[in-house]
């Protein structure tokens, strides 16, 4: 299962995911975390260590894995939507996956993959979104079960909207400040993607009192609100160096977070209607742009037989929770 925290710039999205992550981590024993920002900063908060590797420097390596052993697509190029097959390669959210042990670094029970910066020859070339695509043709590859927790920091504002990533989370949470612009991107997403407000909850951040829960409930409305995480004092001490005060910071979230879990837990997610979306915005992205770009057809003849369930299935992953629900 995936979760997404989203927000305004300054709002708590990188704050409250490693908050999340941490919660997980003390309760399970492997959290996949992954920075979509490209401002990454969720190893500095997480207080990792070690190096990361960008994923953004490593896209065509990481298209040539996905892509496996396919032959529907010939010589054809994958783009970000392009549906896998039944012969590509798969991700999982396992400490053992290849591609895992490949990209992300590892500390404890947190795995973290990073998108990364903007590269230089970026600059004026691409556009983030383009790496956001990328990052969304990761996530539909990705054969994660009811178990898993994969947590994601993403970048500013609705920029997910624009990709195939707005579909690509089980759920969002949307960090909001008790201010009107913080609020007011809850409020524009709800415009611009009403088919995904049922699947976004919203946590007030930097609250200080009743008052300030108030506002932000009467803003969005209190039945997608979660929860309150102070204004803290003990993350400024964090910040200030004293590596012990986030153990105090992380007790002022727990609340909210047990709130958060809860109703991650609760989504179940379709994988036919998963599929439907990517098949409906492929076909889409193809028309659009990227048919006339590569001066070919990308869309037809696309391995038809394939279903996340048969991919599943052919790894021994879709009876895990039939074997669950069996012992219940
Ligand atoms: N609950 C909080 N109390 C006090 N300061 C906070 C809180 N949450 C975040 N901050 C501060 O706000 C700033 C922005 O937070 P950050 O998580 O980086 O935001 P974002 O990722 O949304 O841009 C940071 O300096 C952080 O320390
Ligand atoms: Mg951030």
């Amino acid at each position: 299962m995936r979760i997404a925290f989203l927000g305004k710039g300054g709002a708590g999205k990188t704050t409250t995911s490693a908050g999340f992550i941490k919660y997980l981590a003390k309760r399970h024993p492997f959290v996949l975390a992954v920075d979509a920002d490209l401002n990454a900063h969720l190893k500095s908060a997480l207080n990792l260590k070690g190096e990361c590797k960008q994923l953004g420097l490593h896209f065509d390596s990481v298209v040539d894995y996905l892509r496996g052993e396919r032959s529907d697509l010939g010589d054809r190029p994958m783009i970000g939507t392009t549906p896998p097959s039944l012969k590509s390669n798969f991700i999982t959210a396992d400490r053992n996956d290849e591609f895992v042990k490949q990209y992300a670094m590892y500390e404890d029970n947190i795995a973290l993959l990073t998108v990364g910066t903007y590269q230089k020859e970026d600059v004026g070339g691409t556009c983030y979104h383009e790496k956001l695509k990328s990052l969304a043709g990761i996530f539909h590859h990705m054969l994660d079960t009811p178990d898993d927790l994969i947590v994601a920091d993403t970048t500013a504002g609705t920029d997910n909207v624009a990709t195939s990533l707005s579909f690509a989370y089980d759920i969002n949470v949307m960090v909001l400040e008790p201010t009107e612009k913080s609020t007011q991107v809850f409020l524009d997403f709800a415009q611009i993607a009403p088919q995904f407000v049922d699947r976004t909850y919203v946590v007030g951040n930097k609250v200080d009192g009743d008052e300030d829960a108030e506002y932000i409930q009467g803003r969005v409305g209190k039945e997608r609100y979660l929860g309150s995480i102070p204004f803290s004092r003990n993350l400024k001490r964090f910040e200030q160096g004293e590596d012990e005060a986030i153990n105090d910071f992380l007790k002022e979230q727990e609340a909210t977070f047990d709130n958060v879990y809860k109703v991650w837990k609760e989504h179940k997610r379709n994988w036919s209607a998963y599929q439907a979306l990517l098949n409906k915005t492929f076909k889409w992205d193809c028309e659009r742009w990227y048919n006339d770009y590569y001066k070919q057809d990308l869309y037809t003849g696309i391995d038809s037989d394939f279903t996340y369930e048969k991919a599943l299935a052919a790894r021994g992953l879709s009876d895990i929770k039939e074997k669950k629900a069996a012992l219940v």
